[in-house]
């Protein structure tokens, strides 16, 4: 008996555990088997290919990982000829995630990435600059992601997933403006803006300046916009932020997660995800019950 199964919108996965964009790619490989993921999510990829921001981009503080990769990506064509028949081979959900500048380009990429099977779904990514709109990111408006969200629901049978960022006042408001637009699942959450500065020389980790922030620093604001939006629209939940272990992604399930990403702790443990699946195994065997059974049943005060 399969204790693990859950959905994801039109998705029937055999476990809830997959991967968070931007964090994963094909040559993990060599860590683990594919096959053993609930779903796979690739790194957001654009119309035109991007090399990325300058270094330094990565900075590791005390508790989580400052990151200002800057979409680093081959563009939608060399995605399709020479990424995704890589991930083509796998029995498991294969979920692009894509991203882009203007509603139309979001809608060209997706009328692309239609013509081929081995894609179970896509994941919007609208933490990036809308060059219509003052360069002020997609996902802050809950008007701009209704209609970029009801354009690309018009487009597509598969899972639609749109991936929202925390940075905004009021996230609900946004979830149910994807909602109402035709998303199947959100998921959430896209990294935290962070900064860090050395204290002798006061010049920045980053080369940029400011950087998303991410790993264990994160999970409880995580678990707090995944327990509010969950207890506000109906649609399901893929869930990340700060997961390293099986305990943190059981309190992800009972704050309303259907399914959780591991992004980070990737980078610590590549061999993370397949241990998080195993543990739950056991978990719930020794509990006698199924995941499904403590989705959204946050039980109490402790
Ligand atoms: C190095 C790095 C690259 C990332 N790239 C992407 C990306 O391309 N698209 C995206 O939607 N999120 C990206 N993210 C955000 C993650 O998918 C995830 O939402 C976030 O890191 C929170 O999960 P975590 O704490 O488990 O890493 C990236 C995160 C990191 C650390």
């Amino acid at each position: 008996m399969n204790r693990l199964k859950t959905k994801l919108g039109k998705l029937e996965l055999k476990n809830p555990i997959t991967v968070a964009s931007g964090t994963f790619g094909v040559e993990n490989n060599n860590f683990i088997d594919f096959n053993s993921l609930g779903a796979i999510v690739s790194k957001t990829i654009t119309k035109n290919e991007k090399i990325g921001n300058p270094p330094p981009r990565l900075y590791e503080t005390s508790n989580g990982l400052l990151n200002s990769i800057g979409l680093q990506n081959p563009g939608l064509k060399g995605f399709i000829e020479n990424v995704l028949p890589k991930y083509a081979t796998y029995e498991t959900p294969f979920i692009v995630s894509f991203s882009g500048s203007t509603i139309d380009e979001f809608s060209e990429i997706l009328l692309e990435l239609e013509k081929y099977d081995s894609i179970s779904g896509y994941e919007v990514n609208v933490s990036c600059p809308n060059v219509e709109n003052e360069g002020i990111a997609f996902g802050t408006d809950p008007k701009i992601v209704y209609k970029l969200t009801k354009q690309l629901a018009s487009q597509t049978d598969k899972e639609l997933i749109i991936k929202l960022t925390p940075n905004v006042t009021d996230i609900v408001s946004i979830a149910k403006a994807a909602e109402d637009a035709g998303a199947n699942s959100l998921a959430l959450i896209n990294t935290l803006l962070g900064m860090s500065i050395d204290w002798k020389s006061g010049k920045s980790h980053i080369r940029r300046g400011i950087a998303g922030y991410s790993g264990p620093a994160i999970k409880p604001v995580a678990i707090q916009n995944v327990y509010r939006v969950s207890s506000n629209v109906k649609i399901p939940i893929l869930a990340m932020g700060g997961v390293s272990n099986w305990k943190d992604a059981l309190e992800f399930f009972y704050a309303g997660a259907n399914v959780v990403a591991i992004g980070t702790y990737n980078f610590v443990n590549p061999k993370i995800t397949i241990e998080t699946i195993d543990n739950l195994n056991r978990h719930f065997l020794s509990r006698n019950q199924n995941l499904t059974e403590i989705i959204g049943k946050i039980n109490g005060i402790n």
